[in-house]
């Protein structure tokens, strides 16, 4: 590690609240799959920022449309109008097939905006009496950081000391229809659920889970709501992972790549019946919606599909899996994924995730431990076969050693 490195941790963990255990690398540049730190080592980021530059580092076109936005209108409020909303809207609801789009700006904020509207249309439309609404969840789930997502959380470290928290949430294990049917009551407004957990490890549930889910909210009235945060925009090999499984939800939440890696955009994405119930005054955010981050959004969604990023990912994710399967390491669990969004469980014994990670950094890849023994592996959606390649040579290095 060089002075320069050292004096920047030491500086940070000085003066930082120490809620992150990042990994001892300081980046100053990326671009397209690479990042370089402050020595001007190279690396193949294999997280892209938890899947928020599926575009790559840096797009030269979202680049020119922030910059020139940047320049002409940044931030109105929605106290008035601006001339990039409606075309985000209509660009937005297009690509994913909704009705009606609410602009936010982290992926907490649009999962805070979903719980908020579906509880009142739980009210308002299904008749659910004052109060009483419950919302379903997933053991394991993970959907952010903020008092009422944590409140729901199953992971200690995410909740504990943070109480009280607020009623109005049941828990179901991911992937088990029989338990999320015996859940359901009359106060039931929604089900709440990530299309592959991402946090807990990238888990894909059983086929056929999702086509049940969905004929279950449908019988009974219930609004399900996929968290397509870190699944969406291309991340799976579709616009959305649900095309996986060939339903649609009644809201779908997008964030993350919504940025282009650039500035943070989310939305809500609903049917008419859901977000209509929210009226002037009961919901907003001063910076959700703003022209800056509408023109960065379209950009980012633009480039998505102009430079045939979700088929990549889909091509490039079954070389990649392929090719960790293939690699003989009595470490290995399991490997398991769906397009770019991967993950290599490793044996218990092989003493944690983190120490490979740190391998790999040392081999000029940045890849995350998830949940003590999973490395998650998640490149932007740009990543070439010969990239592909030369990763997996890495990766057979670390775990056959
Ligand atoms: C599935 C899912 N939902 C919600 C979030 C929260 O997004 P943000 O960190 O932008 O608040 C994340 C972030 O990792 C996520 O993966």
């Amino acid at each position: 590690m060089t002075s320069t490195t050292a004096r920047l941790i030491e500086t940070e963990y000085r003066l930082g609240a120490h809620n992150y255990k990042p990994l001892d690398v300081v980046l100053s540049r990326g671009e397209g799959v690479h990042v370089w730190d402050v020595d001007g080592n190279r690396y193949l980021d294999c997280l892209s920022a938890y899947s928020a530059v599926n575009q790559g580092h840096c797009h030269p076109k979202i680049l020119a449309a922030m910059v020139e936005q940047a320049q002409k209108l940044t931030l109105t409020s929605r106290a008035f109008r601006n001339d990039q909303l409606a075309h985000f809207y209509e660009e937005i609801a297009a690509l994913t097939g909704s009705h009606k789009v609410l602009p936010m700006n982290s992926g907490a904020e649009a999962v805070e905006t979903a719980i908020k509207a579906v509880r009142k249309w739980g009210y308002e439309v299904k008749g659910v009496e004052r109060d009483k609404a419950e919302i379903i969840v997933c053991d394991n789930n993970f959907h952010g950081r903020t008092m009422g997502i944590v409140g729901f959380s199953t992971d200690p470290d995410a909740r504990e000391g943070f109480g009280p928290f607020a009623p109005g949430f049941r828990h179901v294990p991911f992937g088990d229809i029989d338990a999320f049917r015996a859940a359901i009551t009359e106060n039931t407004v929604a089900f709440l659920i990530e299309p592959i957990q991402g946090e807990a490890g990238v888990l894909i549930p059983p086929v056929g889970y999702f086509a049940g889910v969905r004929e279950l909210c449908t019988s009974h009235g219930i609004t399900l709501i996929l968290d397509e945060i870190q699944t969406g925009l291309g991340r799976t090999g579709r616009i959305l992972a649900e095309e996986h499984e060939g339903i649609e939800a009644d809201v779908t939440l997008v964030g993350k790549a919504l940025s282009g890696g650039f500035y943070p955009v989310s939305a809500v994405l609903s049917n008419t019946e859901v977000l209509g119930v929210l009226k002037p005054g009961q919901h907003g955010s001063t910076f959700g919606g703003n022209p800056l981050a509408c023109a960065i959004a379209r950009a980012a969604l633009r480039v998505l599909t102009e430079e045939d990023m979700i088929g990549n990912s889909a091509h490039m994710g079954e070389r990649f899996q392929k090719g960790l399967s293939e690699i003989r390491s009595n470490i290995v669990k399991e490997v398991r994924g769906r397009g770019l969004m991967l993950a290599v469980e490793l044996d218990p014994a092989a003493g944690g995730a983190r120490k490979y990670c740190e391998a790999l950094k040392e081999r000029g890849i940045l890849a995350k431990d998830t949940h003590g023994d999973t490395i998650r592996i998640a490149p932007p959606l740009v990543i070439t076969a010969d990239q592909v390649d030369w990763a997996l040579e890495q990766f057979e290095a670390v775990l056959r050693d």
